[in-house]
C-alpha cells in the first residue's frame, strides 16, 4: 500500500505551482477561504467538465440548469433548513472556543468540559448554518435573503419549468454545479470543508414505487464515476447514514468516503429524497407540482428524487491527495502528481533541448499545433531534467522534447510522465499519439 501524502506537504505542493493559494493572504489570511491559482483554476474547471460530460453528454434523460444562488426567502422555510439546518453548538466558558457538540468526546459533553482547557462548557444549542444578507438598501426582516447552502433547491422550483420547456418525461434528471455558502462552525483541513465551496449535484426525478432500483443504480453509477477520474478504488468506501446522522430530508442516504491523509471522510452523499422537496414547495407555494404521466395511463403523482451530490471543491483535494506520488531516480526524489490526463491542468510541455540553433524556433512551431486541441505549456529554460520535473509535479502527462535530430528528420522525443519512458514520434504523428494516449490512460498504483 502506498503510503499518504502529509497535507503539509499537499498544501505546500498546492501553493508552490499555483494550485491553490489562501484567501486575502496579504492581510492575514480569511479562515478557511481559498483563492484557485492559475493551475487550481484549469483543475478546476476540468473536474468540473468530467462530471458534467458524466452527467449530461452520457445520460440523454439528464439536462442541465444554472440557477441563482439568491432565491425568495420562502424557498428555504419550504425546504425545512430554515428550522433544520442546524448544528448543536457548545461553548466553553474559559477559553471561549466553540465546538460542535456532536464531534467532542462523549465524556465531555457528559461532564461538561472543555476538551482543550477542561473549563466549563455551555449546554448546547441550535445553531443555524446558513448564511444571511440582505436585498435592497434596508435591512429588516422583510428583505432578508440567505446564501443556498445547496444547489438543490434551484432544482426543485425549476422541475416545473424543465417538464414543461424541455418536455423531459419521468424518469429524468436536472444536473446543476455551482457555489454553496455554511456557516461552519469547524473549517480544517484546507479545502475539505469551507464555508464557501462547490456543489455538482444531480435531482433524479422518478416514480415512488422505482426509488430502490434508481437509489442502487445512482449508489453504482456514482463510485464508478470516481473510478473513471482514476481515484484509486482502494481508497473508496460507502458508508450508510444510520437514523442520527439522516437529513431532515433524507429516508435512505450513502456517503461515498475518501480515504483522505486525515481519515475516511464523505466525498459524496447519495440520497433518497422522496418527494419532500417537491411536496414542501407545493404546500409552501400553492402551485401543483405534480407529474401527468401518460407512460402510466396518465397517473398524477409527486415524483421522488433520488440526489448525488458531490462537492467540487472537495473533489479537487481528493484528486490532488489521490494523485500525490513520491519515487526515488537517479539518487533524487521525483514528486509526481499522478493526475488523469483529462485532468491535468497542462496536456503537454513542450521544451527545445536548447534555445538556439533554431530549436527554440522550432518547438514554438510545435506548440502552435498542438494547441489548438491540447493545453500546452512552452519551457525553454534550465536543465532538461529540471524542466520534465517541474511538469511533473503539476501532472503534466505528456512532455515533447526538441532536439537538434528534429531539425534532421522532423521527429521528437515524447516522453510519458508516469513511466518517465521516451518514444521518439514523428512531429505530424504527435497529434494522433497524445490522443490515443489519453484514451487508454489508466492509473498504475
Ligand atoms: N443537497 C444535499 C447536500 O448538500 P451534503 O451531504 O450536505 O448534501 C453534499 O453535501 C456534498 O457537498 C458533500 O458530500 C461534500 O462533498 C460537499 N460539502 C458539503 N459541505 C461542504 C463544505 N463545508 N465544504 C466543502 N464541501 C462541502
Amino acid at each position: 500500500m502506498e503510503s499518504m501524502v502529509a497535507m503539509e506537504t499537499l498544501v505546500s505542493l498546492c501553493k508552490r505551482r499555483g494550485f491553490i493559494y489562501q484567501s486575502s493572504e496579504i492581510y492575514g489570511g480569511l479562515a478557511s477561504a481559498w483563492d484557485y491559482g492559475p493551475m487550481g483554476v484549469e483543475l478546476k474547471n476540468r473536474v468540473q467538465n468530467f462530471w458534467w460530460r458524466e452527467m449530461t453528454q452520457l445520460h440523454e434523460n439528464i439536462v442541465g440548469l444554472d440557477a441563482s444562488i439568491l432565491m425568495h426567502p420562502r424557498v428555504w422555510e419550504a425546504s425545512g433548513h430554515v428550522e433544520n439546518f442546524t448544528d448543536p453548538l457548545v461553548d466553553c466558558k474559559k477559553c471561549k472556543q466553540r465546538f460542535r457538540a456532536d464531534q467532542i468526546p462523549e465524556q465531555n459533553m457528559e461532564t461538561h468540559a472543555c476538551p482543550e482547557c477542561g473549563g466549563e462548557l455551555t449546554d448546547p444549542r441550535q445553531f443555524n448554518l446558513m448564511f444571511k444578507t440582505h436585498l435592497g438598501p434596508v435591512e429588516s426582516d422583510a428583505s432578508l435573503v440567505y446564501l443556498r447552502p445547496e444547489t438543490a433547491q434551484g432544482i426543485y422550483v425549476n422541475f416545473k419549468n424543465v417538464v414543461q420547456t424541455a418536455r423531459m418525461r419521468v424518469p429524468f434528471g436536472i444536473a446543476q454545479v455551482g457555489k454553496a455558502f455554511r456557516n461552519e462552525i469547524t473549517t480544517k483541513n484546507f479545502i475539505f470543508r469551507t464555508c464557501e465551496f462547490e456543489q455538482m449535484e444531480m435531482q433524479f426525478f422518478i416514480h415512488p414505487s422505482e426509488d430502490g432500483k434508481w437509489f442502487e443504480q445512482w449508489k453504482q453509477e456514482r463510485f464508478e464515476f470516481y473510478k473513471k477520474m482514476g481515484i484509486r478504488e482502494s481508497r473508496m468506501r460507502f458508508h450508510q447514514h444510520g437514523p442520527g446522522e439522516l437529513a431532515h430530508y433524507a429516508k435512505i442516504a450513502f456517503d461515498i468516503e475518501y480515504e483522505f491523509p486525515f481519515g475516511w471522510k464523505e466525498l459524496e452523499g447519495i440520497h433518497n429524497r422522496t418527494d419532500y422537496d417537491l411536496r414542501r414547495h407545493m404546500e409552501y407555494s400553492k402551485k401543483d407540482l405534480t407529474y401527468l404521466d401518460d407512460l402510466r395511463d396518465g397517473e398524477r403523482y409527486i415524483p421522488y428524487v433520488i440526489e448525488t451530490s458531490a462537492g467540487l471543491t472537495r473533489t479537487v483535494l481528493t484528486v490532488l491527495a489521490d494523485a500525490y506520488d513520491e519515487e526515488e531516480v537517479e539518487g533524487e526524489k521525483r514528486v509526481v502528481m499522478r493526475l488523469h490526463p483529462d485532468l491535468a491542468p497542462v496536456t503537454v510541455g513542450v521544451f527545445p533541448l536548447v534555445k538556439k540553433d533554431g530549436l527554440a524556433e522550432l518547438a514554438q512551431e510545435v506548440v502552435r499545433d498542438l494547441r489548438e486541441d491540447f493545453t500546452t505549456f512552452y519551457d525553454q529554460g534550465g536543465a532538461i531534467g529540471r524542466r520534465y520535473r517541474r511538469q511533473d509535479e503539476i501532472g503534466t502527462p505528456f512532455g515533447v522534447t526538441v532536439d537538434y535530430q528534429s531539425k534532421e528528420d522532423r521527429t521528437v522525443t515524447l516522453r510519458y510522465r508516469d513511466s518517465m519512458e521516451q518514444v521518439r514520434v514523428p512531429i505530424a504523428g504527435l497529434h494522433e499519439r497524445i490522443r490515443q494516449a489519453i484514451k487508454e490512460y489508466r492509473r498504475v498504483d
